[in-house]
């Protein structure tokens, strides 16, 4: 056969060329036939639809067929034709089928039947193989896509902050070290502490849990910056909506106060969901398809709804009267739980909500003081199903007050001089804000848990693959 160049599949549905000839290389996932045919389902991951392979028995021989299972590699070439059979346009008259790799079907984990999210996990090298994650991970590819190109046409800058730190941003202590000490012959000082001057940076060093101070030093340059990178938290908290290891946008924006921060996080919010809508359309129309029914509703209503602001105090006051049996109790001063959060954006507002000025002794120490010595500038927008998927803040520009903050904290600032230093030098107002990548993933793909929708999910006592 002349030689031609492999399409992938999701350009032979665009096109449509009947009668060409073609080539693909994919992955079986189905194949059934008889004495005289033979049709393979094949799937070469960069669309959600498979193409059918339509496989002369006469012509190949009988045996040919053994090894091409489920799972299996395959490169064909033939004829693209309009497709007799329901469910496809288009199918591939074989002329050569080439098998690049068997899979055993004694032993591949993934034959044709539906498995449990849970057992998908147990073999995450294998499940991008699904159509399910095929669809999340491909949606995930465009959110990250999307979020690089609404930043860029506003004249935001990709601001590189580092992972390696020597800094706790949030003041929570959830973090990973990083050390290249010999855990088993420790080197110590003369009073029995550990000597971190031996060690690789000569100071105690640990996984970034937010890029935000740094943030705040290029947005105090630039204007207008935004980082998007790998954040760790050593938190030992198992729930459907917290990872070890996940990924943050943090825009930070000079002279911006806590409304102009809302203003860009709706907005931002509203652009990527639009953008996933126009971009993912089959993906999210096979989730909500096979996985929830209210997918693409909820994915609109939040596009065509403005989000509801207000305080956390009178946040607080409506969970109070709500008369409902929470786990967790709630008062002012408590820090919402997720089912707080849920319970006055799906059942009070029905709509995502965002709060401001919490009280202080529950956010960071860097947050804007409000004039009442009780609260603070920050926000948090929270949306169905998810709870929390942002949270930002107007920050202190004041150096005095700063510093006050940071004491009354009985804060160490040695590591972090460098922050409280530009506070001195032009300082300015300004705010930004974080969003969890995987929780806007989870919000998209409608999925119920954050361990399915990154590739390899770090959480506590699992770091495999
Ligand atoms: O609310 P957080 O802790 O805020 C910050 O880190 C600020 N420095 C952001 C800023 O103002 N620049 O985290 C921000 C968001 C949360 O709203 C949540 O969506 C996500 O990050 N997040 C997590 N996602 C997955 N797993 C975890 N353990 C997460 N912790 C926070
Ligand atoms: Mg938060």
């Amino acid at each position: 056969m002349e030689s031609i160049r492999r399409t992938k599949i999701v350009d032979i549905f665009k096109q449509l060329e009947f009668g060409s000839k073609v080539d693909v290389k994919g992955w079986v996932r189905t194949i059934r036939g008889n004495k005289y045919v033979n049709f393979i389902h094949l799937n070469d991951g960069s669309t959600i639809h498979n193409l059918q392979i339509v496989a002369d028995a006469e012509k190949f021989g009988e045996e040919f067929f053994k090894p091409i299972s489920t799972g299996a590699c395959i490169h064909v070439q033939g004829k693209l034709v309009e497709s007799q059979g329901k469910g496809q346009k288009a199918e591939i008259q074989a002329e050569s089928i080439e098998v690049y790799g068997t899979a055993d079907p004694v032993t591949y984990p993934l034959q044709k039947k539906g498995h449990s999210m849970e057992f998908l996990r147990e073999i995450a090298y294998l499940r991008p193989r699904t159509n399910t994650f095929g669809a999340i991970y491909r949606i995930r590819h465009h959110m990250a896509y999307a979020i690089h190109k609404y930043f860029n046409d506003r004249g935001f800058f990709y601001f590189h902050t580092p992972i390696i730190t020597a800094s706790d941003a949030e003041g929570a202590g959830s973090m990973f070290q990083v050390t290249t000490l010999d855990l088993n012959n420790v080197p110590r000082t003369e009073d029995g502490q550990v000597n971190y001057s031996e060690d690789f940076f000569g100071s105690p060093t640990n996984l970034t849990v937010s890029g935000q101070l740094e943030g705040e030093l290029g947005a105090m340059a630039l204007g207008a910056i935004y980082t998007f990178g790998p954040t760790f938290r050593a938190e030992n908290s198992n729930t459907p909506r917290h990872l070890a290891e996940f990924w943050m946008i943090e825009p930070e924006v000079a002279f911006y106060d806590i409304h102009d921060n809302m203003d860009l996080a709706e907005d931002f919010l509203k652009y990527l969901i639009r953008y996933a809508l126009e971009h993912c359309k089959d993906d999210i129309e096979f989730l909500n398809e096979m996985f929830d029914k209210e997918l693409i509703e909820r994915l609109k209503f939040v596009i065509e709804n403005d989000f509801v602001r207000l305080t956390y105090t009178e946040g607080v006051d409506i969970l109070e009267k709500s008369g409902h049996k929470f786990e967790f109790p709630v008062y002012w001063g408590a820090d919402l739980q997720s089912e707080h959060e849920r319970y006055l954006v799906e059942k009070h507002f029905k709509r995502p909500v965002i709060l401001t000025d919490y009280p202080k002794e529950i956010k960071s120490f860097y947050m804007k003081q409000n004039k009442d010595g009780k609260t603070v500038r920050g926000m948090d927008v929270l949306f169905p199903k998810i709870g929390e998927i942002i949270g930002g803040s107007e920050r202190e520009a004041d150096y005095d007050k700063l510093v006050q903050r940071t004491k009354e904290l009985e804060m160490n600032t040695d590591p972090i001089w460098w922050y409280m230093e530009t506070r001195k030098f032009g300082t300015a107002p300004h705010a930004g804000f974080g969003l969890g990548f995987e929780r806007l993933v989870l919000f998209v793909t409608g999925m119920a848990n954050i361990r399915d929708v990154i590739p390899f999910p770090r959480t506590p006592n699992n770091a495999e693959f």
